[in-house]
């Protein structure tokens, strides 16, 4: 089936120059991409975007981190987006990242980990709508 995912390239991959190498992995497992945009998150935004996560352990430190500096969103459209980008992520924890991965490739820790992507068709379709206005959308046809 064909999706759409939204993928962020975090602050750490950013600050350290993999945006490109991102992209082009993205783009060697068959993504395209719809829309995309450089932000950055005000702590009210990304609590937001997160708020899954509230009050979790980790989430005051997930918050500084992803207001830390911008980053890249972006929509991915293919052939089951959704899990095709999580495969080509790896596991959230790089040091279980399988080889090859972005995670693997680039990740600095478990929070610090350079990339977002939509766990499942529900999540993809409300950060999309959370991010991105219609009007930013492309057509492939
Ligand atoms: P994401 O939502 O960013 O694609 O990552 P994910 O599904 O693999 O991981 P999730 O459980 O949704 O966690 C969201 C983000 O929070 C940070 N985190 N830090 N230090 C920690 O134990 C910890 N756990 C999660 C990561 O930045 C993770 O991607
Ligand atoms: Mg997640």
């Amino acid at each position: 089936m064909i999706q759409r995912t939204f993928a962020m390239i975090k602050p750490d991959a950013v600050k350290a120059g993999n945006i490109g190498n991102i992209i082009n992995i993205a783009q060697e497992a068959g993504l395209k991409i719809v829309a995309m945009k450089m932000m950055k998150y005000t702590r009210a935004q990304a609590e937001g975007f997160y708020a899954v996560h509230k009050g979790k352990p980790f989430f005051e430190g997930l918050m500084n981190y992803i207001t830390e500096g911008p980053l890249v969103a972006i929509i991915f459209e293919g052939e089951d987006a959704i899990s095709v980008w999580r495969k080509t992520m790896g596991a959230t924890d790089p040091t279980k990242a399988e080889p090859g991965t972005i995670r693997a490739l680039y990740a600095e820790s478990t929070t610090r980990n350079s990339v977002h992507g939509s766990d499942a068709v529900e999540t993809a379709a409300a950060e999309i709508a959370y991010i991105f206005s219609g009007l930013s959308l492309v057509s492939l046809e």
